[in-house]
């Protein structure tokens, strides 16, 4: 059994979520760059996370951190060209990374636009270029969560949820009849700081069966996630964790920003 417990902050409303999430994500980043001159971080595609990167777009704190420290790589991508509207580093750029200033030779995006494997092994040796020397330990990582428990695009059942070794695998998506490109647990469980999303009713049932602390669901990829030497901090509002119980082993803090 895993000992340190998980953290869970739950906001009041979607709107709140995104708004504390965007500012928490500024500090971690500039937190890194104060401490080690530099930051690395991995971002996710969905709904959710495309609010809080509008919102980190808008937010003033964002002028406060050095952004040429930042580099920024993804933790997956469907097999689209970036133009696609599916595509999650377009999605990002539309509403984040063309609105300001940052570097574009900082963002580090999956070629969804060529053939899925090739596209896997040549992040990795891109995700293996940046970290040179050093091991691969992301500074900040921040996942959603779908309602079958895929975090990245580890979906249950899969092998890439069952890579050990590969830091980047090739997702064959039946139900979408496509693929996708993802980072692995060997890449996610090794990062510093990670932040996993999740709002609205229709979450609710899979954070109860992840959170449950008394017998969480390991089967649902989103529970494995649960870095060695890192912290997760989930990030929930209160629709989504409408079904957890504050006895249920988690540290449950709920946060109201109109105090
Ligand atoms: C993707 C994401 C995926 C997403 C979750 C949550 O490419 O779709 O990486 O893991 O974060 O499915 O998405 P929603 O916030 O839209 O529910």
């Amino acid at each position: 059994m895993i000992s340190n417990p998980l953290s869970v902050k739950i906001l009041k409303t979607r709107s709140d979520l995104e708004k504390f999430t965007s500012h928490e994500i500024i500090e971690v980043i500039r937190k890194s760059v104060k401490e080690k001159s530099r930051c690395s971080i991995a971002l996710s595609g969905g709904e959710t996370p495309k609010n809080v990167y509008r919102q980190m777009g808008l937010d003033a704190a964002m002028s406060h951190a050095d952004w040429s420290r930042v580099h920024i790589f993804f933790c997956d991508e469907r097999s689209v060209p970036p133009a696609h509207p599916d595509s999650n580093y377009g999605m990002a750029d539309r509403v984040w990374f063309s609105r300001s200033a940052f570097p574009h030779e900082n963002i580090h995006r999956i070629k969804g636009e060529i053939e899925p494997h090739s596209a896997a092994r040549e992040y990795e040796l891109e995700i293996k270029k940046y970290f040179g020397s050093n091991p691969v330990v992301f500074d900040f990582i921040l996942l959603g969560v779908g309602e079958d428990g895929h975090t990245a695009s580890l979906f249950p059942g899969s092998e890439a949820a069952a890579e050990k070794q590969a830091l980047v695998s090739a997702v064959p998506v039946q139900s979408l009849n496509s693929w996708r490109v993802t980072m692995t647990f060997p890449v996610l469980n090794n990062a510093r700081d990670i932040m996993i999303l999740a709002a609205g009713s229709r979450k609710a049932n899979v954070i109860q069966r992840i959170l449950d602390a008394s017998a969480p669901d390991l089967k649902l990829p989103a529970a494995g996630i649960r870095p060695g030497k890192g912290t997760v901090q989930w990030m929930i509002d209160e629709e989504a964790g409408s079904l957890l119980k504050d006895h249920s082993g988690i540290l449950i803090k709920r946060i109201s920003l109109t105090e």
